[in-house]
């Protein structure tokens, strides 16, 4: 059911589309924000279609979204197949009817100096972020045209907004989600399909298992650049952008903080950020192997939501400190007015710099 709604749909209209009971499907559901979007929904009541690679841990997270109160269906795919792709979405229809959410998701990172780094393996980051998503995009619209509304999430990144060095191929693959999105947005509205909502998700750096799994050939150890935040954070704003469709969903205070300060001087962001990734995201006191990471073959095991960046360690410090800094504000503020005068339109005068003399009421020269 989809409510008219006057709340907080900015940049797309006003509809409320309530989660319970609606069909979503879920790219990249196996680890990481994919999986922890997979189990917000769930535990809101709605039937989820999972798909990855991994087996073992796409069944694992079968399991948990059934445990959190949610019907699941776990389809093995690769994103990079298109007829695969058609296949998923033709599952989830028949197991529970329709489709009416799909969120892309699926991605593979890259790390290394661009004119290093293994072609094909450049190539494969744009085959599975970039066409991963036309996939998933041409397999759920005939689903949400069909019925006339529903919502195509993509999951692009801050770095879709603000590039950083040794990641040209995964910038450049954010960067794509966002123009794909705003086309096939475009042609909706041509179309007059006002129910089908293209939104696209741009996170901060979170908490996932996605560094570990990255191709690296840049001879350095990979670290979340932080601050880092919580994959449940994101699957939140995925569940809000489908209740309440956003063009664009930036999530993270960093990543909101980092977007409009590029917007107002993009030079200086963009030597800020190559500085912190050389410093911060790549180590100079660890060397690594060169990997291919999981680019062609996924990773064994059951997989996770967490790649162990302590985001909710970090999470609860940034909200300690926050919140100490507000109640000192607070307290300083309160002592300040106690110990002021009130305040008469004499002494604001005063205040402003007027000279006394020049403001006494008349008759008390
Ligand atoms: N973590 C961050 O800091 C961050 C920040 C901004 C945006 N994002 C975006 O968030 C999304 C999720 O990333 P994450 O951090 O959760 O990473 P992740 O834990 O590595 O998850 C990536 C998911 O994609 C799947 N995948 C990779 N190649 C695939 C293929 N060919 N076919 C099907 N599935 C494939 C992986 O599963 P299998 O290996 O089982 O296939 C896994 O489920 C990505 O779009 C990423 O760009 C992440």
């Amino acid at each position: 059911m989809i409510v008219r709604f006057r709340g907080p749909g900015a940049g797309y209209g006003v509809t409320l589309m309530k989660v319970k009971d609606k069909v979503v499907v879920i790219t990249g559901a196996s680890s990481g924000i994919g999986r922890a979007t997979a189990r917000a929904f769930a535990a809101r009541g709605a039937a989820v279609v999972l798909a990855a690679r991994r087996e073992e841990a796409l069944a694992e997270a079968r399991r948990e979204c059934e445990a959190a109160g949610g019907r699941a269906l776990a389809v093995p795919t690769d994103v990079t197949d298109p007829h695969a792709v058609q296949e998923l979405a033709r599952r989830a229809a028949e197991r529970f009817g329709r489709i009416d959410v799909w969120v892309n998701c699926a991605a593979v990172h890259l790390l290394g100096p661009f004119s290093d780094v293994p072609l094909a393996d450049f190539r494969r980051v744009l085959d599975v972020n970039v066409m991963g998503y036309v996939h998933g995009a041409r397999a759920a619209l005939p689903y949400l045209r069909e019925q006339g509304r529903g919502v195509l999430v993509n999951v692009s990144s801050v770095a879709g907004a603000v590039a950083q060095p040794y990641a040209a191929a995964y910038c450049m693959s954010k960067a794509a989600v966002r123009s794909l999105s705003a086309s096939i947005r475009q042609e909706l509205r041509l179309e007059g399909l006002r129910g089908v909502r293209v939104c696209a998700v741009l996170p901060a750096a979170i908490d996932t298992p996605i560094f570990q799994h990255a191709a690296n050939y840049t001879g350095r150890q990979v670290r979340a650049l932080p601050p880092v935040y919580r994959a449940e954070r994101v699957a939140r704003a995925i569940v809000d952008v489908v209740r309440w469709p956003r063009k664009e969903a930036v999530v993270g205070p960093m990543a909101r903080n980092l977007i409009s300060q590029s917007k107002l001087t993009p030079g200086l962001v963009e030597r800020m950020m190559a500085v912190e990734v050389d410093r911060a995201h790549l180590s100079r006191r660890r060397p690594a192997p060169a990997s291919e990471g999981n680019l062609y073959r996924p990773e064994d095991g059951a997989g996770s939501v967490t790649g162990g960046w302590h985001g909710a360690r970090r999470t609860m410090v940034r909200r300690a400190l926050t919140a100490a800094a507000v109640a000192g504000t607070l307290a300083y503020a309160r002592r300040a007015r106690r110990a002021q005068r009130p305040l008469s339109p004499l002494n604001l005068l005063s205040r402003a710099g007027v000279p006394s003399g020049w403001c006494r009421p008349s008759g008390r020269a």
